[in-house]
């Protein structure tokens, strides 16, 4: 295995920053990301792992140690009359996957259809669209822990999993690497078309395939959301707010169009899209950096864009949102 040094990490995030990393490898295997840990030099030095690069901000050089765990393997663990046990190394391309599953009839990923980014991504920010959560279907978690290298096996009650959350972006974050994933998927998948765009598309399709949802949702994302190839962004920039029922009744009294999304008991995820909007955002630019025309919650990097200048206009964004509707939004990107 090579590791390479002074390493650009320009075509390894998907705004496209220019940043060094001082280490980086790409380990294909357990083993051999035993053998990099183990090594004196990589063991004591700070150590981030990444994916396809498809969350994350880069705003200065890494003084240490980034792994992308190359390991891409697909294996059928077991099976019963009802479930299949998938198990997918963390390197897999997410989409790969889906495709994979929906292929052979398996239900449960083809809400996830067409998200940037690699398997083992899918559990840290318990990655979501249409109505789907990666947390309906992931069984158990492998993580490769840098203390004393023990390899650990999480099922989905101990992942922590929340809204855009989970516990390896709290306890365990820097703690170790995510190696493989094992999703529970359905022989008998049901379809979960309740999301207004999904319903709409599949109006006139009497009892839809997963294969249908899933071009259908492709189609949709690549409606919406710009390609990374063409210009740099990270999908959603923002989490979408959870605020207290009261915060969000009110506001729906004075914006009817305003869409409320129940989240728990007493609470509502308001659409920071809605919100950037209204403030004027979208379709905006400053500078090298701007706001998705299609899609206000995406910030778009054109070329020359610093992470410097990126972070600037999403200080603008939360300010100007807090001032005009007192709610709060925060990235969902993570920033280095
Ligand atoms: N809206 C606007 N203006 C816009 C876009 C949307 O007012 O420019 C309003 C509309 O009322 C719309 C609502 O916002 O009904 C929600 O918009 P959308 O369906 O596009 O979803 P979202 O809440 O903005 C979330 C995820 C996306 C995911 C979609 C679809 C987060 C942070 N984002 O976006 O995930 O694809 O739902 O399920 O939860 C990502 O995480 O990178 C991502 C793209």
């Amino acid at each position: 295995m090579e590791i390479l040094k002074n390493y650009n990490l320009k075509n390894k995030n998907t705004l496209g920053l220019n940043a060094r990393t001082k280490y980086y490898a790409e380990p294909a295997s357990v083993e051999q990301l035993k053998l990099l840990l183990s090594d004196d030099i990589y063991r004591y030095v700070p150590k981030m792992v990444i994916g396809a690069g498809s969350n994350i901000l880069f705003k200065s050089d890494f003084d240490g140690l980034i792994i992308f765990p190359a390991i891409k393997d697909i294996k059928i663990l077991r099976e019963d009359a009802d479930f299949i046990y998938l198990r997918a190394g963390a390197g897999v391309v997410w989409d790969n996957l889906v495709e994979f599953a929906v292929d052979r009839g398996w239900g449960g990923m083809e809400n996830l259809s067409s998200i940037p980014g690699c398997t083992g991504a899918a559990p840290v920010q318990n990655i979501g669209a249409y109505g789907a959560e990666a947390k309906d279907i992931i069984f158990l978690v492998e993580f490769l822990q840098y203390d004393g290298l023990v390899e650990n096996k999480l099922s989905s009650g101990e992942c922590g999993f929340g809204y855009r959350d989970s516990i390896f972006k709290r306890e365990l974050k820097g703690k170790g690497v995510i190696t493989y994933v094992t999703f529970r998927l359905s022989k008998r998948p049901s379809i979960n078309a309740g999301y207004e765009d999904v319903r709409q598309a599949l109006n006139d399709v009497n009892q839809p395939t997963i294969s249908q949802v899933r071009s259908v949702i492709s189609s949709i994302r690549s409606r919406k959301l710009p390609d990374p190839a063409v210009v740099g962004n990270v999908g959603s920039f923002f989490k979408n707010p959870v605020v207290h029922k009261t915060v969000a009744l009110h506001l729906k009294e004075l914006y009817q169009d305003l869409k409320l999304f129940p989240a728990g008991e007493d609470t509502y995820k308001l659409p920071a899209a809605w919100l950037i909007d209204k403030c004027g955002f979208k379709g905006t630019r400053t500078g090298n950096v701007g706001v998705h025309a299609n899609q206000a919650l995406v910030l778009l990097a054109y070329e020359g864009a610093t992470g410097e200048e990126l972070i600037n206009l999403s200080e603008t964004i939360i300010k100007t949102v807090k001032e005009r509707f007192n709610v709060d939004i925060e990235p969902e990107v993570n920033i280095c």
